[in-house]
């Protein structure tokens, strides 16, 4: 009987962790919301009750219900971005492009290792650009451009116009440092890479 009741248990509890560990992309979506302030109340449908995040409105999953896509672009949104968003593991598309959103670029982005496309662009974020994006050889579309961002164009991040998927890069319209050797020898300019896979070949 005893044995019973604590195999019992040790079921509850397991079931629990997997439950928890179900929702734990919502969780993550829901702290950020939580720093985020909203003025147009678009992230209302964002509850974290439910059993995942798919349902919510700017939240894209795949068929395992894991998200894939954040569309949160023109959204009247500021804040930071949290480090967290780094562990939506299957996340494709991060769309913040167009907010108020503020604070620096953390480097935890760096281990979205499905990523195409981030689009930061138009914000106020400040701080450099993390090295850990270089990681992403998945990423196609790379635009920080128009933020108050500062430092040196990692080269790790250059690194991944030759030997990743680069297609489209731009961090114009910042404060950044420094130039970009490789560009030199194609003529971009130093803030502005704007260029395709073709480019380096
Ligand atoms: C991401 O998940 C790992 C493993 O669950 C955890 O150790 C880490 O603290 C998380 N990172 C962030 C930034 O929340
Ligand atoms: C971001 O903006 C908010 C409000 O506009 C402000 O309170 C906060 O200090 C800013 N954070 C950074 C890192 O600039
Ligand atoms: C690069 O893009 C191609 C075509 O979209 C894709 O098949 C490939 O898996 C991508 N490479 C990486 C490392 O994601
Ligand atoms: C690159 O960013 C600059 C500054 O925000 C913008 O004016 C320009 O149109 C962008 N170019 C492309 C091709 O996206």
């Amino acid at each position: 009987m005893r044995k019973h009741g604590n195999s019992f248990l040790v079921l509850a509890l397991a079931l629990t962790a997997v439950l928890v560990d179900c929702n734990s992309e919502g969780d993550i979506l829901h702290a950020q919301k939580l720093v985020w302030e909203d003025p147009n109340n678009i992230l209302k449908s964002w509850d974290p009750t439910l059993v995942n995040p798919c349902t919510w409105y700017h939240v894209t999953c795949n068929n395992d219900n894991s998200v894939i896509r954040l569309d949160l672009g023109e959204a009247g949104l500021s804040g930071p971005i949290l480090p967290q968003l780094g562990n939506l593991t299957n996340l494709e598309y991060l769309e913040l492009y167009g907010n108020n959103i503020n604070g620096t670029v953390p480097e935890e982005l760096g281990q979205l290792s499905k990523l195409i496309s981030m689009e930061l662009q138009q914000n106020l974020l400040t701080g450099p650009i993390p090295s850990s994006i270089g990681n992403l050889k998945s990423l196609k579309f790379l635009r920080l451009n128009a933020n108050m961002l500062t430092g040196e164009i990692p080269i790790e991040i250059l690194n991944l116009i030759r030997s990743g998927n680069m297609s489209v890069m731009n961090i114009s319209d910042n404060y950044l440092d420094g130039t970009i050797r490789r560009s030199e020898q194609t003529g971009f300019s130093i803030t502005t890479v704007i260029m395709d896979q073709k480019t380096f070949r």
